[in-house]
């Protein structure tokens, strides 16, 4: 598509930090991104860079992203210029190009929509007294992508009613932050999905925890070998279906072990671990890849890793960020993946509202085939 006129802005994310938005003008069309960011960030993202310093770059080069492209060729473009303008700024533009005919993809795919993965008590950089960053819900038993939406909310709202004296509010990402510890919070959770008859997974985001080689909780320090035994006990004691980050972002060897001994009844999911960077990808550690496209900087990135993640026959998990906007450009793209990550209340609606709206498109522009959940494993 040609792009004839392009331009950034500076808004507000979900926590109030300004982030950077891409209006891009091709014709009579628009397409408008902007950039989620996050609070646990690994060390293998793309580089962010500070936002009135990417701006201006971006005045000095604007004119060679005027003409015709692809999403190939433009996101091309970015990348070459990824050290300038930041994966912060490269993520805005490159979704602000695909939103030029978003629903495009729609009419691409096979009609299988992801089961939503959602984010019900928070902890860990997010907030919250536990040290797991969050514990999530995925409602395997869903028929649709409304109900499945509407089943994780009913979870999500009966922990907040029935543990109401031991509820402070809702942390960045929508999660509930509850006075509960770790085991206390896992059993409740499962408990309350189970009547759902949801499954329960959790975020660890290990790379938060560990500290001069030892994993922290609170003063209590675990070796490797005892944060493999106690994400092992998780694993068996609350029939866990997805663990994600359970150890840092080099623990290799950890995630190896745990690959070998769950990876057959267990989503083993590398976030830290991969950063959405196909090359860091590896079937031995893990069977199971969260892609958050700000981590590689543009949509092409984004998906050439799901491409990879599927050739490798693990299971892709397209993610938000604990720092949002109302953009909804990950709900198209994740009909490329069996789950999406996006969280349940507040501004995590926009997304999911968008799952819905899509289910309805997928009715009207495929005739022949009724839209559908995507396969599990
Ligand atoms: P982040 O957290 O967006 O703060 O990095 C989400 C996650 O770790 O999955
Ligand atoms: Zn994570």
């Amino acid at each position: 598509m040609r792009v004839d006129c392009i331009s950034l802005r500076r808004i507000f994310n979900s926590r109030g930090e300004e982030t950077t938005e891409a209006i891009i003008f091709s014709g009579d069309k628009i397409g408008i991104g902007s950039s989620p960011s996050g609070a646990s960030v690994g060390s293998k993202e793309a580089k962010l860079v500070d936002l009135n310093e990417g701006m201006k770059n971006f005045e000095g080069i604007k004119n060679k992203f005027c003409g015709d492209f692809s999403q190939e060729s433009f996101d091309e473009l970015l990348e070459k210029n990824l050290d300038k303008l930041g994966g912060n700024i490269t993520t805005a533009l490159s979704f602000a190009y695909f939103n030029l005919d978003k629903e495009s993809l729609v009419y691409k795919t096979e009609g299988e929509m992801p089961y939503p993965l959602g984010n019900a008590v928070g902890g860990g950089v997010h907030s919250g007294k536990m040290e797991i960053q969050e514990i999530l819900v995925l409602p395997v038993n869903a028929k649709n992508v409304y109900e499945a939406i509407k089943t994780n909310f009913e979870i999500w709202k009966e922990i907040k009613e029935k543990y109401k004296d031991k509820f402070f509010g809702v942390n960045d990402e929508g999660a509930l932050v509850m006075d509960f510890g770790n085991e206390e919070a896992l059993k409740i959770v499962s408990e309350i999905a189970g009547k759902y008859k949801a499954r329960i997974g959790i975020d660890l985001a290990a790379s938060e925890l560990f500290k001069d080689g030892a994993y922290c909780y609170g003063e209590k320090k675990l070796s490797k070998e005892d944060q493999f035994e106690l994400v092992s006990k998780w694993i068996e004691d609350y029939d866990l279906y997805y663990i994600e980050d359970p150890f840092e972002e080099n623990d290799n060897e950890n995630f190896k072990k745990l690959r070998e001994k769950f990876g057959d009844k267990c989503l083993i999911v590398g976030d830290d671990l991969f950063a959405t960077h196909k090359e860091n990808l590896d079937n031995e550690i893990a069977n199971s890849v969260i892609v958050k496209p700000n981590q590689i900087g543009t949509i092409s990135g984004a998906i050439k890793c799901i491409e990879k993640t599927k050739k490798l026959g693990m299971v892709p998990v397209l993610s938000h960020r604990s720092g949002e906007t109302c953009d909804t450009t990950i709900a198209f793209l994740s009909l490329l993946t069996p789950i999406a990550k996006f969280g349940i209340s507040q501004i995590r609606v926009a997304k999911l509202n968008e799952l819905i709206r899509i289910w309805e498109l997928l009715e009207i522009c495929n005739k022949d085939k009724e839209p559908r959940m995507a396969k599990l494993k």
